[in-house]
């Protein structure tokens, strides 16, 4: 069940001119969430703007004894309440309801795990790596970035045994380009056997592009997509997805409730 709670916020760690990790005192949500889950949160109490906004669950925090204490938010700057988030400060409240939506299926070996991630969609991939290490799930992170500085986290990864293959568009770290196209090789020169799970998380058309890529080699995909949601609950139909159904026929769905975890093979992608 996911709780409201009006949560203090324990720090604020900028890491670069748009892009920010608000870690939230919030002990209910973090033992409840599961890797994809997400969290609807507005900073301050201001009626502008008057909605809260829908976020991954990018960390859960621990006390020394393992106890989970609170969550962190990878937040990017891109309007009024990222904005807000970006400037929050240490001590303020956040309006925090979840943990929301359906979480990602955490596969167990043989079968490896891929995740891709493009911009701030590595967000619901730190607390999915830290479930498939728990499982012994070898696991790749595919991150693609605009530039060099807004690769985030790799330590983080690494220290989890994450293998990294990065990408940038401006060619100033890793191999230059989009992230589907060592994707698309990697899974080219995968034995048919071998099984694999692909996650994905990012701007829509890197979803439908790894969707594409999966499919055309017969693997499993599930991706978390980023619809705007106005109450993340189910009551605004402001968030549909083109699924298909068990009639085969396509139905919108509301990706905050079915979601914003689904299958890739099932949404309508044009
Ligand atoms: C399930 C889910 C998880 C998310 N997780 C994260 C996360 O971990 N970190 C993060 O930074 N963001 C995440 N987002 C996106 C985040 O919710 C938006 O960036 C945020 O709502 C923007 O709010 P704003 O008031 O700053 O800007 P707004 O004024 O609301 O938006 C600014 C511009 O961006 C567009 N926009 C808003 N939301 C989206 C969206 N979801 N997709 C595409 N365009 C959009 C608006 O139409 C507008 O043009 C997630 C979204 C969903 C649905
Ligand atoms: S966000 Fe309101 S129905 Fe999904």
């Amino acid at each position: 069940m996911p709780v409201d709670v009006a949560a203090e916020i324990i720090s604020n760690r900028p890491l670069s001119a748009d892009y920010n990790v608000l870690a939230l005192s919030a002990p209910a949500i973090a033992s409840a969430a599961s890797p994809g889950q997400f969290v609807m949160v507005k900073v301050g109490a201001t009626l502008d703007p008057l909605l809260r906004r829908p976020f991954s669950v990018f960390e859960v925090l621990r006390s020394s004894d393992g106890t989970p204490t609170g969550v962190t938010i990878l937040s990017k700057r891109i309007g009024p309440s990222t904005s807000l988030i970006y400037d929050a400060r240490p001590g303020q409240i956040a309006a925090c309801l979840g943990p929301l939506g359906r979480p990602f299926t955490v596969v167990d070996p043989p079968a490896d795990a891929w995740m891709v991630a493009g911009g701030v969609g590595l967000a619901p991939f730190a607390t999915l790596a830290e479930s498939l290490r728990a499982r012994d799930v070898k696991t790749v992170l595919f991150y693609g970035a605009r530039r060099a500085a807004e690769l985030f986290y790799l330590d983080f990864f690494r220290e989890r045994n994450v293998e990294l293959v990065l990408t940038t568009e401006d060619g100033s770290f890793g191999e230059p380009g989009r992230i589907v196209a060592p994707l698309d090789r990697r899974l080219a020169s995968r034995a048919a056997a071998a099984p694999v799970m692909v996650y994905a998380c990012g701007p829509e058309g890197m979803l439908a592009a790894t969707a594409r890529t999966a499919m055309k080699y017969g693997r499993p995909c599930q991706v978390s997509v980023e619809r705007v949601m106005a109450c993340g609950l189910g009551g605004c139909y402001s968030c549909v997805v083109p699924m298909r159904g068990e009639d085969g026929l396509f139905h919108h769905v509301r990706s905050c409730l079915a979601g914003p975890v689904l299958a890739a093979d099932q949404i309508k992608w044009d």
